[in-house]
C-alpha cells in the first residue's frame, strides 16, 4: 500500500515515520517533504503544491490512503476534491475546517451548542472593538479572525496593549492574518485562567477515539516568557488531565462538539484538537479548537503510539473506529524543538546543520524530527522558524528532558534557540 502524507513539518515528519512503520505499508510519500524527509531512506518527497496537483499524484499512483497535516490545505478544501474524485482522505472537509480557520465561526458553534469556552464578542468594527475593551479592561484577550500561524493571538495584559492590537488586526496587519471572505475582524475574549492542554480525538463522522494527552509550551522563553510561538515543545501525557478531567472533557467539549457539528449538518470527520484551559477545580473549557494534530504535540504522542497507524486511519475513513483500540507507551514522550536565529518574528535560513545523530542511531528511544529544514549540496540546512523537534522517551518527564537535551546539545546550528525546561510543570521540584 502507498501512503501519501500531505504537508512539510515536523508533525508530517513524525505522521509519515509512524505510518513507514505500517505492516501493510510499501511506500509513503511527502508532499513537500523537508531535509529529514528526505534523508530518512523509507520516505519520498514530492514536490507537489495545489490540491489539484495532489489529487492528480494521488490517482497516477494509486495512493491507498491521503493523510493531511496542516490546517491550510484542509482549509482551502483538499479533503473535498479527494472526496469527489473517489479519492481516500483523512481529514475534515473545507466547512468542517471552519472550526479552526474561522475563531467567529468556533465561538458562535459553542455559543449555540453549550460548549464551555469564554465569553466573547466579534467585531469588524474598530470603533466598536474598542469600546468592548474600554468597558471589560485587561487582562482580555484578542485574537484575529482567520488563519495566522498560531500567532494571531494577543494576550493583553492592559488596555493600551489591547487596543493596540484591535489596531493592528483590524488595520496595518503586521501579523499576516490571512483573513476570511468578509474581511478583517477581530474576536475579543474573557481571559482564562488555568493550565493548558493539549486533547486531540480521531473522528470518523460519528465515532470517536481519543489520543494520549499532551502539552505544549507556546512561548519562546524558558518560565514562559517572550513571545508567542507555533510551540517550542511539548510532552505526553499531560498529569493535569487527570481520569475525572478528562470524562469532563469527553461529556462537555468532545461529544457535543461532535453532536453538534453533525446536526449542523457538517459532520466532522479528521483529527480535532480542543485546546483546553482547566482551572483550579479541574474545570476544562476550549480555548480553541484545531482541525488537525498539534505540532509538536503530534511528535511526542506519535512516539508513544504502539498501534499501526495505518490500519487505524484506513478504519477512521470507512467509519468503523468502534473496531479499533489504540495501545501506548506508557513512558513519557518529551520533544524540544531547536529553532531558527531570529524566530519566531524574522527566521534566519540557510545556517548549516551538524551533529545530526544517524538516523539508524537514534533506536526506539529517541528521534529528531525535522522540520524548516532543507538538503543543499550534500549539506541539511535551516529552511524555517521551527527546524527540528529533538523527542525522547523515557520512565519520568525529567529522564525524558535530559535524555532530549543531551541530544539537543550535541546537534548545532549558528543561531540556534531552544527552551531548557519543557515540561516543567509535570516535574516536581
Ligand atoms: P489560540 O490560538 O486561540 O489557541 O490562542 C493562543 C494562546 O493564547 C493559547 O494557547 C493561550 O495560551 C492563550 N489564550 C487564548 N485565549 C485565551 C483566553 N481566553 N484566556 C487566556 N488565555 C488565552
Ligand atoms: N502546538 C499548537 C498547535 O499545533 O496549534
Amino acid at each position: 500500500m502507498k501512503v501519501l502524507v500531505i504537508g512539510g513539518g515536523g508533525r508530517e515528519h513524525a505522521l509519515a515515520w509512524k505510518l513507514a512503520q505500517g505492516a501493510r505499508v510499501q511506500r509513503v510519500y511527502v508532499a513537500p517533504g523537508n531535509g529529514g524527509t528526505a534523508l530518512d531512506p523509507a520516505l519520498h518527497n514530492v514536490p507537489l503544491c495545489t490540491p489539484e496537483e495532489l489529487a492528480d499524484f494521488a490517482a497516477a499512483e494509486k495512493i491507498a490512503l491521503t493523510v493531511v497535516g496542516p490546517e491550510a490545505p484542509l482549509a482551502a478544501g483538499v479533503v473535498d476534491l479527494f472526496r469527489a474524485r473517489g479519492l481516500r482522505i483523512f481529514g475534515p472537509t473545507k466547512a468542517a475546517a471552519m472550526l479552526e480557520s474561522s475563531k467567529a465561526y468556533a465561538k458562535a458553534f459553542m455559543q449555540r451548542h453549550g460548549i464551555p469556552t469564554a465569553l466573547y464578542g466579534s467585531f469588524t468594527d474598530a470603533a466598536a472593538a474598542h469600546a468592548h475593551v474600554d468597558k471589560h479592561g485587561a487582562p482580555i484577550v484578542i485574537k484575529a479572525d482567520g488563519l495566522a500561524a498560531g500567532k494571531g493571538v494577543v494576550v493583553a495584559t492592559s488596555k493600551a496593549h489591547a487596543h493596540a492590537a484591535i489596531d493592528d488586526m483590524l488595520g496595518s496587519n503586521t501579523l499576516g492574518v490571512q483573513h476570511n471572505a468578509e474581511g478583517a475582524r477581530v474576536v475579543i475574549e474573557e481571559f482564562m485562567a488555568g493550565e493548558e492542554a493539549s486533547f486531540i480525538v480521531l473522528c470518523d463522522g460519528k465515532q470517536v477515539l481519543t489520543l494520549a494527552t499532551s502539552q505544549d509550551h507556546k512561548r519562546i522563553g524558558d518560565g514562559d516568557t517572550g513571545p508567542n510561538t507555533g510551540g517550542m515543545g511539548a510532552y505526553s501525557p499531560a498529569p493535569v488531565v487527570t481520569p475525572n478531567v478528562h470524562a469532563k472533557v469527553m461529556h462537555e467539549i468532545i461529544h457535543p462538539t461532535l453532536a453538534g457539528m453533525a446536526k449542523d449538518g457538517v459532520p466532522y470527520t479528521g483529527f480535532l484538537y480542543a485546546g483546553l484551559m482547566i482551572d483550579a477545580q479541574g474545570q476544562p473549557r476550549t480555548v480553541e479548537f484545531n482541525c488537525r494534530l498539534g505540532d509538536p504535540e503530534a511528535q511526542v504522542i506519535l512516539m508513544r503510539l504502539k498501534s499501526d497507524l495505518f490500519e487505524v486511519l484506513m478504519h477512521a475513513t470507512e467509519g468503523t473506529l468502534d473496531q479499533v483500540e489504540l495501545q501506548w507507551d506508557r513512558r513519557t514522550a518529551l520533544g524540544v524543538v531547536m529553532a531558527a536565529h531570529g524566530y519566531p518574528q524574522s527566521p534566519r535560513k540557510g545556517d548549516v546543520i551538524t551533529g545530526l545523530p544517524a538516523p539508524d542511531a537514534e533506536g526506539t528511544e529517541l528521534q529528531v524530527f525535522h522540520a524548516g529544514t532543507a538538503q543543499r549540496d550534500g549539506q541539511v540546512v535551516v529552511n524555517g522558524g521551527r527546524v527540528l523537534c529533538v523527542t525522547a522517551l523515557a520512565d519520568s518527564v525529567r529522564l525524558a528532558q535530559q535524555r532530549a537535551l543531551a541530544a539537543v546539545r550535541e546537534i548545532h546550528f549558528d543561531g540556534a534557540q531552544w527552551r531548557n525546561d519543557i515540561g516543567h510543570r509535570a516535574i516536581r521540584h
